[in-house]
Parts: C-alpha cells; sequence; structure tokens
C-alpha cells in the first residue's frame, strides 16, 4: 500500500492535491447535496455555540498552561490548514462525526456516517448491474455490493439511486490524488424497478490522512494513528425520501475502532464472501430510507 508521494511527476504535495480539491468541491457542491439553508443567522444561536467552542479552547489554555511558543505555533499550525486547502479534511476527520450524530438523533432507516472530503458531484450515471468506471489493469479485489432500496415501511423503492466513491487498491481517491484518473470507481447507480442494485467494483484499501500537510503532522505530533479503516462511501437517494449518507467498512480491518475520523460503527461492517469466480467477493446490503417529512 502507498502511502507516501504518488509519481514524481507531481510537483505539488499530496496535502496540498487533495486539500486544494476538497475546498473546492465544498465550496461549489455540497449546497446541492445538502440543501441551501436558512441563511439566518440568530445572534442568541451564534453566542451560545461560538462562546462554548471559544470557552472550551480558554480552559484548554487555562487548564494547561499553554505558553506564548506554543500559542505562535498554533498561529502558525491553522495558516497552514489555510494554505493548504485543509479545511475540509482536517473539520470532516476530527469533527464531522459529532454532527452527524448529532443529525443522527432525529433520523429513522438505516444507519449512516459522515460524509467526508471527498464526494464529487456529477459522476459517471450507470443502471444496475453496474460497473463502475476503472482502469483496464484497476489493481485490487473483484468486488460486488448488492442489494435492495426500501423505505421504512417496506416498499422496494424504484427510482433509487446509489452514489458511491472509494479509493483505489492503494488508498487514493480519483479527482484528489493524482494518480487515478478522474471518475475511478466513483459512479451514480441506478436501482432497477424493485429498488435492487449490483456494483461491481474493488475492494478499497485503508486510507490515511496526507501525512504532509499540517492536518497529519498534528496527528502524528500527538502520537495518533492518522488511518482510517477501508471504507465504501455511499449517498442512498430515492424521490420522497431523505437522503442516507453512509459507508461500509469490512470484517477483519486492522483499523477498525481506531478511524482517525472516528466514522466506524459496528452496524455498518460487511463480511464478504468468495463467489466462486477467480477471487471476487461479494458482500450483500440492504437500505431503509425515512419518508420525507
Ligand atoms: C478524510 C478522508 C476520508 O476518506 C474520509 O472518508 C473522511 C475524511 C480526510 O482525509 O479528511
Ligand atoms: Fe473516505
Amino acid at each position: 500500500m502507498t502511502t507516501t508521494q504518488p509519481g514524481a511527476d507531481q510537483s505539488v504535495s499530496d496535502a496540498v492535491t487533495a486539500g486544494s480539491h476538497a475546498t473546492e468541491s465544498a465550496r461549489s457542491g455540497l449546497s446541492n447535496l445538502r440543501g441551501p439553508g436558512s441563511g439566518e443567522v440568530d445572534q442568541q444561536r451564534v453566542a451560545t455555540v461560538v462562546g462554548a467552542a471559544l470557552e472550551g479552547i480558554r480552559s484548554a489554555i487555562r487548564e494547561h498552561e499553554v505558553t506564548y511558543e506554543e500559542f505562535d505555533a498554533f498561529k502558525r499550525w491553522l495558516i497552514a490548514v489555510s494554505d493548504t486547502g485543509e479545511w475540509p479534511l482536517f473539520l470532516d476527520v476530527y469533527l464531522e462525526h459529532e454532527v452527524e450524530k448529532v443529525a443522527a438523533k432525529r433520523q429513522q432507516g438505516s444507519v449512516g456516517t459522515i460524509l467526508g472530503p471527498f464526494w464529487l458531484d456529477e459522476q459517471a450515471r450507470l443502471d444496475t448491474p453496474a460497473t463502475l468506471p476503472m482502469r483496464d489493469d484497476e489493481p485490487g479485489t473483484p468486488m460486488i455490493l448488492a442489494g435492495q432500496v426500501t423505505s421504512t415501511d417496506g416498499t422496494p423503492l424504484a427510482g433509487a439511486t446509489v452514489d458511491i466513491w472509494h479509493t483505489d487498491d492503494e488508498g487514493w481517491y480519483s479527482g484528489f490524488a493524482a494518480k487515478p484518473p478522474a471518475g475511478n470507481l466513483r459512479g451514480v447507480v441506478r436501482c432497477d424497478d424493485q429498488g435492487r442494485f449490483e456494483i461491481h467494483t474493488r475492494k478499497p484499501a485503508p486510507y490515511t490522512i496526507p501525512l504532509d500537510g499540517p492536518t497529519g503532522q498534528m496527528t502524528q505530533a500527538a502520537g495518533w494513528s492518522p488511518w482510517r479503516p477501508a471504507h465504501i462511501h455511499l449517498l442512498v437517494a430515492a424521490p420522497g425520501h431523505r437522503t442516507l449518507t453512509s459507508q461500509l467498512f469490512f470484517t477483519g480491518d486492522p483499523y477498525l475502532g481506531n478511524d482517525v475520523a472516528s466514522a466506524d460503527k459496528p452496524e455498518l461492517t460487511l463480511d464478504p464472501q468468495p463467489t466462486g469466480n477467480g477471487d471476487e467477493i461479494r458482500a450483500d446490503r440492504d437500505f431503509v430510507l425515512e419518508r420525507e417529512t
């Protein structure tokens, strides 16, 4: 598995490549996904939430007697997060899981988890059974992910779509790392009239956050693991239903339970089995969506 620099033809660091693309994606794409929001700012809400966040930092300074040297290093680190475009990476690794848990308290249907910084809009639209766009010699274990999308009352959801994206066998995301071509191992699969889908792909590999950027450097400076267990990202959508944002993990992955993004959940683990067709494996997973209110 590769965790260092991609090809020598790449002149900027992993962190700057992934970070600037993630910043651009966050700027342009996410309002399509999550809706525009009300745009309203409630003064009391700002005072409460921002006040609590600032007080958390002030109390860390008091309790641990933070020095000017450390304060200045913190300033430089924040500037570096901006310069490398790593805000989406940093926020999605260290904070999104808490926001997701707050949202999940009010949700029915299949368990979800964080979106992360690497979703891209406007990927290949495919009909089930579908093979994700991949290179002729795409490395890794051939894998089938199959299942059915239903409503919370059990109705199969014709017109459901499964937007899927994941790393290649070396832990790289297309669109963010230099190596995989645009659109590699990404697609939006349209289910059949029973909400069923069958997606042919490659098993993804565990992933480290970029180690040469400020998020990775801070992680390593603290002695924390920079790894995410191998995972498949999904947005499962159907007309009239809330879109499910989820990820699927793999039994036996060494990084399960120690995910730098704290996004793995026991309900989200797959246990793929050999199909008998070469080294191909298959996992079945159904999704239940709640009706939009
Ligand atoms: C990051 C990477 C991921 O693959 C993910 O799902 C969440 C966060 C990151 O590098 O920030
Ligand atoms: Fe990811």
